[in-house]
């Protein structure tokens, strides 16, 4: 018999996954056609990485708000793995510069073949979401993600400038945020938007969408770090005080506690080792000072700034999904 699904009891994630079940297929074997090389280990590295279980948020929302505006071409399709390579070579890179040995559950890429293989094969993911650029062909396209990346590579160098400063403000914090994660969201919805032929003021709207949304997803990131189990995110937890990342749960909790605030010092002093216990107790110090309730307090007001700019645009169906995924972005527990 087969199985019926219950779509009330999914997460808003899931249930747009359902929705776009034949075009994510779509997107899959467009992931796996791209990653055709005769250097075995590009292949090898690449399935690794995108076989490992990651959301596939990002291509997902280039798919939906594609669907809002009742696209009914195909550039969809590459464009969204174009984000989902960005992404992936972000990620690939990412773990390199913060030491990271877990993600998505398992040893990350680095962990297992290397950090050189692990920049190598970023950089081949990078260039080959550039060459599917070219073969779409617009370069209005092409302008967009070259912005994109560009401001990410900014954002990545941006936060490594900002090591352990614990002058940090929640400005510079958003700063961080909107370059490193959210500009990629917003691609992502513009993207969809742009495909569709919208006016630009529908273009300008999904953009500002993506991108609140994708400061909301962020934030909730960083809320994880000192909430989630090591399980639940599937990858190391109170990870960023030790990289030096001071985030906005530690900076609210820290403008409150000058005890938090010496113990974060001298953790910056040994450049981020944790004694025996501290990172248990720096997390739980952090929750009781209302780091984590202030953080998702923020990541709900991005939300809900990404459902205003929703506006009345497009399908009611879609769009009121697109809006719970905002809501989702905020609330996630992974
Ligand atoms: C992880 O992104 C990096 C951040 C911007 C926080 P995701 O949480 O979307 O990663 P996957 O692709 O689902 O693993
Ligand atoms: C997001 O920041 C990384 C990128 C935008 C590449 P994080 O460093 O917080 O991401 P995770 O926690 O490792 O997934
Ligand atoms: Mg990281
Ligand atoms: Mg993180």
């Amino acid at each position: 018999m087969l199985a019926t699904v219950n779509t009330a009891t999914l997460s808003p994630l899931e249930r747009a996954q359902a929705l776009c079940a034949d075009e994510m297929q779509q997107v899959d074997a467009c992931i796996h056609d791209n990653l055709q090389s005769d250097i075995m280990m590009i292949p090898a590295i690449g399935h690794y990485i995108v076989n490992s279980g990651g959301k596939r948020f990002r291509p997902l929302l280039c798919l939906l708000v594609a669907r809002l505006f009742g696209y009914r071409g195909g550039r969809h399709i590459p464009l969204a793995v174009v984000v989902e390579f960005i992404h992936t070579a972000s990620l690939l890179h990412d773990d390199v510069v913060d030491s990271s040995t877990q993600r998505r559950g398992a040893p990350s890429a680095n962990g297992v073949w290397g950090n050189q293989a692990s920049v190598l094969v970023g950089d081949y993911l990078f260039s080959r979401a550039f060459q599917m650029m070219v073969a779409d062909g617009d370069l209005a396209m092409l302008k967009l993600m070259a912005d994109v990346t560009n401001a990410l590579a900014e954002g990545e160098v941006l936060q490594l400038s900002r090591t352990f400063h614990l002058e940090m403000s929640e400005a510079e914090c958003l700063e961080v945020i909107e370059r490193k994660t959210a500009i990629l969201f917003k691609a992502a919805a513009e993207v969809g938007a742009h495909v569709a032929g919208c006016s630009e003021a529908a273009v300008a709207a999904l953009a500002e969408y993506g991108m609140c949304l994708g400061v909301s997803f962020q934030l909730m990131d960083d809320v994880l770090d000192y909430l989630a189990s090591e399980q639940e995110a599937g990858k190391p937890v109170g990870h960023d005080l030790e990289e030096g990342k001071i985030t906005l749960p530690l900076i609210h909790a820290m403008a409150q506690d000058a005890r938090l605030r010496a113990r974060v010092e001298a953790i910056a002093e040994r450049e981020g080792q944790y004694l025996e216990g501290e990172r248990d107790w720096i997390r739980a110090r952090v929750t009781e000072l209302g780091g984590i309730e202030f953080t998702m307090r923020k990541a709900e007001e991005y939300a809900a700034r990404a459902k205003r700019v929703l506006g009345t645009y497009g399908d009611d169906e879609v769009r009121a999904l697109l809006a719970e995924l905002a809501d989702f972005s905020a609330r996630r527990p992974y």
